[in-house]
């Protein structure tokens, strides 16, 4: 099959003034997506805790605050997703813990609302709106550490973590809702996701966004390891993804692999992103223990299983995607520190 095609088409509807619901709205992807959402002219409501050390950040909803409503609470209480999933025809289920390392740290919080959080979610949808469509941003760290390459959706699950451990659960109760309740979701396990509005601060989330700061600052960045090898899914690519599951009838129930344009070595992602912003040091050296009891080794995804169903394929190659991250930075930085 020639790439961005599919096996055969399938009803795709609009979001066109469609009531949607964005949990973890104010994060890195879901504000990406709510300003693509109120582009088309849905009629989006963002839902976000604001929780500490997360993504959450009122500036990535600068420019479209007046086109949509934000409700500022937390998706672990139930009484207020009843009410918050009702009258609402889609759901992107965005809200999560997404530290790997915190999740050791602090495995009950991961639990409560990559898990518990996440029941609760669909017990509210089942209950009062069992009509909704659900995605869920599931995540390639369910797979753990990989024993084939490229990695399809038929590899063994077998996280390394306690946060795969929790997305993986998260992820099945929706699959579970579609079979048993036909509450209809879907879930995308996105793979290493970059772009505007990513969370920059430290290494905590994603190390990408801990060495574009440093760079941006004019300060060297550490690369732990430096071969191993990883695909990039550029944030405008990701939400395009999680439009077509929303919108196609063929997504129901399934769970897709998101992948990136390119494989590279974090070494030569380190030298491509020194290049493109024109100078920048940094420095090899070993894995810290603690990060190195829970990294997965190479990883990059088999996203054929997507591409044949929707029609899906990453579009932005790492340069141009690198490109339009550090120049975002460049200007905002001081929005994300
Ligand atoms: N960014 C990636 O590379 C990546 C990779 C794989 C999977 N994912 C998944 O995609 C989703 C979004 O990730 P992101 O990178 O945008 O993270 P993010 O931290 O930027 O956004 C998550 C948002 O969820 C909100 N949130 C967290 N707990 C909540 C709660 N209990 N109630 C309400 N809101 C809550 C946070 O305040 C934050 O705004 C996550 O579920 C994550 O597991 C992301």
């Amino acid at each position: 099959m020639r790439k961005g095609t599919r096996a055969k088409p399938s009803k795709r509807a609009t979001l066109k003034n469609r009531k949607v619901l964005i949990a973890g709205g104010l994060g890195f992807i879901g504000s990406n997506l709510a300003r693509r959402l109120v582009g088309i002219g849905a009629r989006v409501t963002i839902l976000d805790n604001l929780m500490p050390d997360s993504g959450a950040n009122w500036f990535n909803i600068a420019g479209i605050r007046n086109g949509l409503r934000v409700n500022i609470s937390d998706v672990q209480g139930i009484q207020s997703m009843c009410y918050l999933v009702k009258d609402q025809e889609y759901l992107f289920n965005l809200a999560g813990q997404t530290s790997h390392l915190d999740s050791m740290h602090d495995p009950y919080t991961d639990l409560e609302i990559n898990c518990r959080a996440q029941l609760s979610i669909l017990e509210a949808c089942r209950h009062h709106n069992p009509k909704i469509k659900v995605v869920y941003a599931s995540t390639r760290q369910v797979y753990g550490k990989p024993d084939s390459f490229p990695v399809n959706e038929n590899h063994l699950l077998r996280p390394v973590d306690v946060n795969g451990i929790n997305k993986m659960a998260g992820e099945w109760y929706h699959i579970l809702y579609n079979n048993v309740y036909g509450v209809t979701a879907c879930a995308l396990r996105l793979t290493n996701t970059y772009g505007p509005r990513m969370r920059v601060k430290d290494a905590r989330q994603t190390f990408l966004g801990f060495w574009i700061r440093r760079l941006v600052e004019g300060k060297p960045f550490q690369v732990w390891g430096g071969r191993q090898l990883r695909d990039f899914t550029f944030v405008d690519d990701a939400v395009e993804a999680l439009i077509l599951a929303a919108t196609d009838d063929a997504a129901k129930g399934c769970v897709f692999n998101l992948g990136g344009c390119e494989v590279v070595s974090l070494k030569e992602l380190a030298a491509l992103l020194v290049e493109i912003n024109g100078g920048g040091d940094y420095n090899v050296c070993p894995y810290p223990p603690e990060q190195k009891r829970i990294d997965i080794g190479d990883y990059y995804a088999d996203y054929q299983k997507i591409q044949s169903a929707l029609g899906w394929r990453p579009r932005v190659g790492l340069r141009a995607g690198l490109a339009r991250t550090l120049r975002y930075y460049h200007k905002n930085l001081g929005r994300y520190l």
